[in-house]
């Protein structure tokens, strides 16, 4: 079996790599391991724009920024990171800019800035211009120019390359208290490479992950097929917690029935959400910022529209985007695609037509803990040396329980450098960590498990399953009913998985092999989930509980940690341990949140 030895290894080639393997590729001997092509990255997906304060076409300043980042996640941000994020933002777009990013210009040739969701002028008056964008395709230019930049600077790219396993040894500790634990430190990680199925091992000093997140544990969703949630997956079976993994966006306007993505950004140009009677009805639940409402608040209060009849269609099961009064010119100017998308996959003109749409699974708040160098947190206060996360497989809680739009493109950029500046400093002073004696042994038994395991059960049919609960009982509205029902199903789901069969027991693209090893990650993580949507009994961000409608600061203002724990009980689960973490706050107190 072949071992290679890098300084700096990242898991991923989406944004977050990327920008961290441009960082680290000029300071330390990096590879980037991707399972996909680096360009096809769900990066690219991205289309409505990212922030910063950089007040070009009106007044803005980082402060405000941070206030509507920690508001739009309903306080559960940590207002350390936040402030990092947004002050950190001016230069994250202006090195894309140096690097060649053909942003939108104003007439006087400045980067040009449009409205989006729960970003503000002066602390909730009026909807802000901040987000920069190249017209709605601003995350596939953002992947262009990283990837065009990684070239540039030689960083080395193993690509269809999945990662499986991360390699994390243990050894005893003794904390300042005199108490023992076990501190992990990572040697590196375990690949399979798509094209021969070979099993190969990658010594590293530093590893970041960056595999981005796991919508696809939802049917109805913006995801592509590949956001599986490899990178959350292997750590937490790894024994690294995972946080807040309750808080799960919807995206409000997703093409209905289909969840294909369309933009904020259209309401940012002036497009309106109405309900089968014409009503612009986000005048009736944000009054002051109304369609440009933070997405939690939209995506309820279109659900609630449909829940109480007003919805349209034939089976008035969705709302209408309704951009007809724009000029055709404006909309071929700075929405591009989406119109196109919805020409295509729904046959409806938004010249002259409302656009069906209905809240789609979007994004995962929570992830790996990190703080805000990006490295990995083994519990509230040991970091794992070596080990780094970011974007939306990390979570350094600077999107608490809802992320504004335009802060993810935003995220990636910042902590992804932030992350691959550190990994390369780290291992310049740092040894090699010893491997363990089969560094490849779990993941040779899994791949074999999955290869031989001649079941009955097929792995499209219990993800299907899968999806079809999670869309059911975890949606914009749950409550505790509807979770433990997906709860019930997760477990006998599971079941379901030890009798998998697959057909092909091929060496050589065997693509069905792979989609089997992500159905485990996706039943793993959806547990995650449930559990941690049981255990918050009050409603906050984009984790809506009917039966708790409220928020509950005394009881919860606090982050969910789940850990792997084979001696633990949690929600009736074996195998689970229950924590929590407190919440930094910096400046901004708690208020009641309305827009
Ligand atoms: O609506 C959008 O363009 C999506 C942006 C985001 O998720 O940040």
């Amino acid at each position: 079996m072949q071992v290679h030895q890098y300084d700096v290894v990242i898991v991923g080639a989406g944004g977050a790599g990327m920008r961290a393997a441009i960082e680290a590729g000029q300071r330390a001997h990096t590879a980037v391991l991707t399972k996909l092509y680096p360009t096809r990255s769900h990066t690219g997906a991205a289309q409505g724009g990212m922030c910063a304060a950089l007040a070009n076409v009106e007044e803005d300043n980082w402060e405000w920024h941070t206030f509507d980042t920690i508001k739009g996640g309903d306080y559960l941000v940590d207002q350390d990171a936040a402030e990092v994020m947004a002050k950190e933002a001016i230069d994250a777009v202006l090195d894309l800019e140096h690097m060649g990013l053909p942003f939108n210009r104003t007439p006087e040739g400045k980067i040009d800035q449009r409205r989006f969701g729960g970003h503000t002028r002066d602390h909730g008056k009026a909807p802000v211009r901040r987000a920069c964008y190249a017209a709605d395709r601003t995350g596939h230019m953002i992947l262009q120019t990283l990837y065009q930049n990684c070239v540039k600077h030689n960083v080395e790219f193993y690509n269809e390359v999945y990662v499986l396993d991360v390699l994390l040894n243990e050894t005893e500790a003794t904390r300042e208290d005199g108490t023992s634990y076990l501190q992990k430190h990572v040697s590196g990680v375990v690949t399979y490479d798509l094209s021969t199925g070979e099993i190969a091992v990658f010594q590293a000093k530093a590893v970041v992950f960056a595999t981005g997140g796991a919508g696809k544990v939802f049917k109805t969703t913006s995801n592509a097929h590949t956001l599986t949630g490899d990178g959350m997956a292997m750590a937490f079976r790894r024994g690294i917690p995972l946080e807040d993994m309750e808080f799960v966006q919807f995206h409000p306007t997703g093409l209905a029935g289909l969840g294909i993505l369309l933009s904020e950004a259209a309401r940012g140009e002036g497009a309106v959400l109405r309900n089968s009677e014409g009503e612009r009805f986000m005048e009736r639940y944000a009054p002051t910022i109304k369609d440009l409402a933070p997405r939690d608040i939209v995506a309820r209060s279109m659900a609630n529209e449909v829940r109480e009849g007003r919805g349209s269609g034939p089976n008035k099961d969705y709302v209408l985007l309704d951009l007809t009064h724009l000029e055709p010119a404006h909309i071929d100017a700075k929405l591009p695609d989406i119109t196109e998308f919805a020409r295509t996959y729904l046959g409806v003109e938004p010249y002259t037509e409302p656009v069906p749409v209905f809240p789609t699974a979007h994004y995962v708040m929570g992830g790996i803990p990190t703080n805000i160098k990006g490295e990995v947190l083994q519990d509230n206060d040991t970091v794992v040396p070596g080990l780094y996360a970011a974007g939306e497989v990390a979570c350094v809680s600077v999107h608490g329980s809802n992320r504004l739009g335009t802060n993810s493109l935003l995220d990636i950029n910042v902590f992804g450098k932030r992350s691959g500046i550190a990994a390369a400093e780290y291992s310049k002073t740092a040894d090699f960590v010893e491997l363990p004696e089969n560094p490849a042994e779990f993941v040779e038994d899994l791949v074999a498990h999955v290869r031989e395991n001649n079941g009955t059960e097929r792995v499209a049919l219990i993800r299907k399953d899968l999806q079809d609960t999670m869309d059911l009982n975890m949606q914009v509205f749950r409550s505790g009913d509807t979770i433990a029902e997906a709860l019930k199903d997760i477990e006998s789901l599971r079941e379901r998985y030890k009798n998998i069969g697959i057909q092909d027991k091929g060496k050589r693209f065997n693509l069905d092999l792979l989609e089997a090893i992500e159905l485990g990650f996706l039943l793993d993580l959806a547990e995650v989930m449930t559990v941690s949507a049981l255990h918050r009994q009050e409603s906050r961000g984009g984790h809506y509980r009917e039966d708790f409608p409220d928020r509950d600061d005394a009881n919860f203002m606090k982050h969910t940690m789940i850990y792997k724990d084979e001696d633990a009980v949690t929600e009736g689960i074996k195998g689970m341990r229950f924590d929590t973490k407190p919440v930094i706050f910096t400046r901004y107190e708690p208020m009641e949140r309305k827009y």
